[in-house]
């Protein structure tokens, strides 16, 4: 189904993330027929380009970006003819006029600013001076939304003096992925899991991002964030909000977001016992964290893990493990939710510990599993062993899995459609930040030190003792 027509502005339209994801994002939903016919994209960036040479650039990107089956020159064409571009000065006066120009009136105005936040500020203000953008515009930001609370502050003061916050649209593009969503649905669309939702059924939840990528050619911007800033406080701060959260009383914007900013709220201070940083060494070939980032004298973490409580009603007692760590065994992310053992087993000792794991797959794979625990077939008497109800969406909906959005394309037309449902709201983020800076303050205050790690593992040992000494375990990265 079409969105409304549409003239979509990407400030820093020939950098990294607009050929890597915007633009390829943009070409699949095009494919898809969801673009309508008149519909634009016009990228705008400092380099002297014109619309061929632009256009030229987008096709290369598609090239490297996109996965072989879905290129097709007729459609790369086609898609390509819809791009324009302007030179501009984000500081400056140049392009804003030729800006204007281009610009239709009567459709969406949306302004994707894909560029570094200290140019937030100018864009929105020329955007507004020129009477570019108007009441129904809608402006698009990236992460990271600041480095701790004073700076989103500024950031969020900067952008509410021309936006108001239901035009402002915070992207964390995890919420935009397949699972992420789904969970909502299985939440809030089955009778069988809300039940037993709660800290009387069960024990802890585990969330995992794993990676197998370092910081590779990111060293300078990844070594003053770290793992805390650059994952937790956004990608696993959501997962663990749409986790925990009460049930909204509709799915609409503020509903959801009311809902998971309590959440955030809920987190207790963390004891420093509970945290476990890490840092990557080199091995083989591959350079450490220390030579990546080319900082001999880095704190900073490539991995880091967590025990967090949620001070409410619901999870009191239940513990949040969440980890996160760069150059890991595989790249793998989900959460499971580990319920509790049966008050009683009826069948004996020799049955062994067996408890019901719902696990959520974002990546690979995308998919629940529920271990149940049935009798062993055979005439071996009662023996029990787990085995899982396998909802991987692939195989349950009959798909390749290629037809599934990626979070990008998903987000975008969301922004289009002025659905907002998906994205940061602005006290969201600075509750986050408020949770996370005193965390931050006190490694720096303690000098503290991440554990070195060898690559292709699960992490520092410390991670793992922080769930034995509890006498659980962490979920395998395979
Ligand atoms: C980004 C982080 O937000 O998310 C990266 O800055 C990280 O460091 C990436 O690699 C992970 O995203 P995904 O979708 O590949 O899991």
């Amino acid at each position: 189904i079409p969105v409304d027509d549409f003239d979509l502005v990407i400030f820093g339209g020939t950098g990294d993330l607009a050929r890597r994801k915007i633009l390829p994002g943009l070409y699949r939903r095009f494919v898809a027929g969801q673009m309508p016919a008149e519909a634009r994209i016009i990228g705008a960036a400092r380099s002297e380009l014109d619309d061929e040479g632009y256009r030229q650039d987008v096709r290369d990107a598609l090239k490297e970006f996109l996965a072989k089956a879905d290129q097709s020159e007729e459609q790369i064409a086609a898609f390509l003819s819809r791009l324009h571009y302007v030179s501009i000065d984000a500081r400056g006066e140049d392009g804003w006029k030729e800006l204007n120009q281009l610009m239709r009136d009567g459709v969406v105005r949306a302004f994707y600013f894909s560029v570094a936040p200290a140019l937030f500020g100018d864009l929105a203000e020329r955007l507004h001076h020129h009477k570019i953008a108007g009441r129904d515009s809608r402006i698009v930001v990236e992460k990271p939304f600041g480095r701790d609370l004073e700076s989103a502050k500024a950031l969020n003061a900067t952008l509410a003096e021309h936006f108001d916050e239901t035009q402002i649209y915070r992207i964390d593009h995890y919420l935009g992925k397949e699972t992420v969503q789904n969970l909502m649905v299985v939440r809030f669309a089955n009778v069988l899991f809300e039940p037993l939702w709660n800290a009387q059924y069960v024990d802890h939840i585990q969330i995992t991002v794993a990676e197998t990528v370092g910081v590779g050619g990111r060293g300078s911007y990844y070594d003053k964030s770290g793992a805390m800033r650059d994952m937790v406080q956004n990608h696993l701060m959501q997962l663990l909000c749409l986790i925990a959260m009460e049930p909204p009383s509709r799915f609409d914007p503020d509903a959801v977001r009311d809902e998971k900013l309590k959440v955030i709220r809920a987190l207790d201070p963390v004891d420093p016992a509970d945290i476990v940083r890490g840092q990557y060494e080199a091995k083989g070939k591959a350079n450490s964290y220390i030579d990546d980032v080319e900082n001999d004298e880095s704190r900073t973490e490539s991995f880091i893990a967590m025990k967090l409580h949620v001070s409410n009603w619901r999870w009191a007692g239940t513990p949040f493990y969440i980890r996160t760590g760069k150059r890991l065994r595989a790249r793998q992310s989900e959460i499971a939710v580990v319920f509790k053992d049966a008050p009683h087993s009826i069948f004996g000792a020799q049955a062994g510990r067996h408890r019901n794991i719902l696990t959520i797959r974002l990546q690979p794979n995308d998919g629940m599993k529920l271990g149940v625990t049935i009798k062993e077939p055979g005439p071996g008497g009662m023996r029990l062993i787990d085995v899982p109800l396998d909802m991987t969406f692939a195989d349950a909906l009959g798909s390749d899995g290629e037809a599934v959005p990626e979070a990008y394309e998903r987000l975008i037309m969301d922004v289009v459609r002025g659905n907002q449902t998906l994205f940061m709201r602005g006290d969201e983020v600075e509750a986050a930040w408020a949770w996370t800076d005193p965390i931050i303050n006190g490694w720096q205050d303690r000098d503290d030190r991440p554990h070195e790690y060898e690559p292709g593992t699960a992490g520092p040992e410390e991670a793992a003792m922080l769930m034995h000494r509890e006498n659980r375990r962490w979920r395998d990265i395979k």
